[in-house]
């Protein structure tokens, strides 16, 4: 049995070359992330979360420090990572199963075609896009697009699913449902997922820990570990506990802003 965490990102300092000089992002942040679990990545804006991300997924490699996916060291982009990101960028020229797709013919796959459209179809169904699959991009509202867009990051079975601010743009309601896509999703698919969010109460809902983030050059300021199980609801977050654990949230935050805790 390998104990080791599948996401083991170790004493990360990063900065950005810049005209300017360097920007420093990233300072001794270490996150570690046992395998299906959920992490949940809050912090100020512009701290470095996406950045982050970039860094788990192997677009960029830390000037310190090392990122490992199951032991081994991230060196270069990764195959077995899937992304999604607050702008679902659907090609308008494919439809959703094409679009849902794309990954497949990207990374590679040994299903033959008929195989990738049985796959397809039932993550579409999963999250209630069955009926869709030959429409356009533009013929679904917002919420349905981010739903596929989900689909899209996790049809070749991803080790990693990267979720940066998937839902940010999306009214109330809608994130709500997608909340709950999300759970679905978790309970019929196998991914350790980093879901960074602005939103607490989704860190919360989501989460198995949340991490708050310093302001930049960010490291990790707190973490909580979210005792909601897996088959949590959403009335949960209005217990007395989670009233508590957000406001404890609420805290961290003001104080990764630099602002006084009243
Ligand atoms: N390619 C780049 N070159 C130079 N600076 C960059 C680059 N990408 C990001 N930055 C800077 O690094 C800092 C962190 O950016 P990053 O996008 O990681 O923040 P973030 O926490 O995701 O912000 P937000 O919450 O607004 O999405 C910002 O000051 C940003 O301007
Ligand atoms: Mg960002």
């Amino acid at each position: 049995m390998n104990d080791s965490p599948l996401i083991d990102i170790s004493d990360v300092t990063h900065a950005y070359k810049t005209e300017a000089g360097p920007l420093p992002v990233l300072r001794d942040l270490t996150i570690r992330a046992a395998e299906g679990t959920f992490t949940a990545v809050v912090g100020p804006s512009g701290c470095g979360k996406s950045t982050l991300t970039r860094l788990v997924a192997g677009l960029m490699i830390p000037d310190e420090g090392e990122v490992r996916l199951h032991g081994e060291l991230v060196k270069s982009p990764r195959k077995t990572v899937g992304m999604a990101f607050q702008n679902p960028v659907l090609l308008e020229w494919r439809t959703i199963m094409d679009n849902v797709l794309l990954p497949l013919e990207i990374v590679g796959t040994k299903l033959n075609r008929a195989e990738q459209r049985d796959r397809a179809m039932e993550l579409l169904t999963l999250v209630g896009l069955d009926g869709f699959e030959d429409k356009r991009p533009s013929e679904l509202s917002g919420g349905m697009r981010q739903r596929a867009s989900l689909c899209r990051s996790i049809v070749h079975r991803p080790e990693v699913l990267i979720l940066d601010e998937p839902f940010g743009a999306l009214d109330n309601f809608t994130r709500e449902d997608l909340w709950q896509t999300m759970h679905d999703l978790r309970k019929a698919e196998t991914f350790t997922c980093v879901l960074i969010t602005h939103d607490l109460r989704e860190s919360l809902f989501l989460g198995d820990q949340v991490v708050v983030l310093s302001g930049r050059p960010a490291t990790v300021q707190y973490v909580m570990d979210v005792t909601l199980g897996p088959d949590r609801v959403l009335d949960d977050l209005y217990t007395p506990e989670s009233a508590e654990n957000l406001h404890i949230l609420r805290d961290q935050i003001k104080i990764a802003q630099g602002r006084d805790v009243a």
